[in-house]
């Protein structure tokens, strides 16, 4: 196309304000990236034959406590590298980065115990993961936590302490190893007007290497403690 043409197009917003080129590349990288490409098998990161994860909780609003249950509002953000959606930027046009349906790329089977045992599994319907091109996966999936609390009766004042664990629910640390961004929760979105009957005090994480009699190897865990302080 006349390279005016395009530019009146777009000025009346026919055509995205980007060249059409920028299509075309996108579109060869996707086809280069998915050419073979297996969702369903554990990439390679770098050094090792297995991947470390990387998470995070960042925690938006806490919801309430009942009956010993804490609901969170939160974003999990997840990034990990994988070998087999490299690419070299200047193949396809200087493209560093790329988004796609996280329902198209191999993510880790992270689980975390809900309530007093249910074990739910991280999903995330529609976030799509953004992929850079030395094979970063940037996966942010939204959840709803329910974790149970133990705690006696609340008065005004009393602190306590609330723990969420995350773990895979296959792969030992010699194929999945867990790792976290910091010692601590992203609390720099908190809404901390939305429950005034709970103030966050502290929060810590902290990865342990945990041994099952009948399996081999070690299972990671990462577990993100929260601590309360009730106000009645
Ligand atoms: C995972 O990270 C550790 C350092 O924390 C590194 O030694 C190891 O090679 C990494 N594993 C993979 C598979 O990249
Ligand atoms: C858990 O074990 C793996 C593999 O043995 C090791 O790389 C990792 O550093 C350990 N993690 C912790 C927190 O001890």
């Amino acid at each position: 196309m006349d390279c005016k043409v395009l530019a009146v197009l777009s000025c009346i917003g026919i055509v995205a304000c980007s060249h059409p080129e920028a299509y075309t590349n996108r579109q060869q990288l996707y086809n280069d990236l998915m050419h073979k490409y297996e969702k369903n098998v554990l990439p390679n990161s770098g050094n090792g034959n297995g991947v470390n994860v990387t998470l995070d909780i960042m925690i938006r609003r806490i919801i309430g406590m009942n009956n010993h249950i804490l609901t969170l509002d939160a974003f999990i953000p997840i990034h990990w590298r994988a070998d087999n959606l490299k690419w070299k930027p200047d193949k396809v046009g200087g493209i560093k980065m790329i988004d796609m349906p996280s329902e198209i790329v191999w993510k880790p089977d992270l689980a975390y115990v809900e309530g007093e045992g249910k074990t739910v599994f991280i999903k995330s319907e529609g976030a799509n993961v953004i992929i850079s091109s030395d094979g970063r996966v940037f996966w942010d999936a939204p959840v709803q936590t329910k974790t149970f609390c133990k705690h006696g009766e609340l008065h005004n004042g009393d602190e306590i302490d609330c723990h969420l664990t995350f773990y895979s629910w296959v792969h030992s640390s010699a194929t999945l190893d867990l790792k976290l961004v910091a010692d601590q929760m992203d609390t720099s979105s908190l809404d901390v007007a939305f429950n005034p009957h709970w103030k966050l005090v502290s929060t810590h994480a902290k990865v342990t290497n945990k041994t099952y009699r009948h399996c081999p190897g070690t299972y990671p865990l990462a577990t993100f403690t929260l601590r309360l302080r009730y106000v009645a």
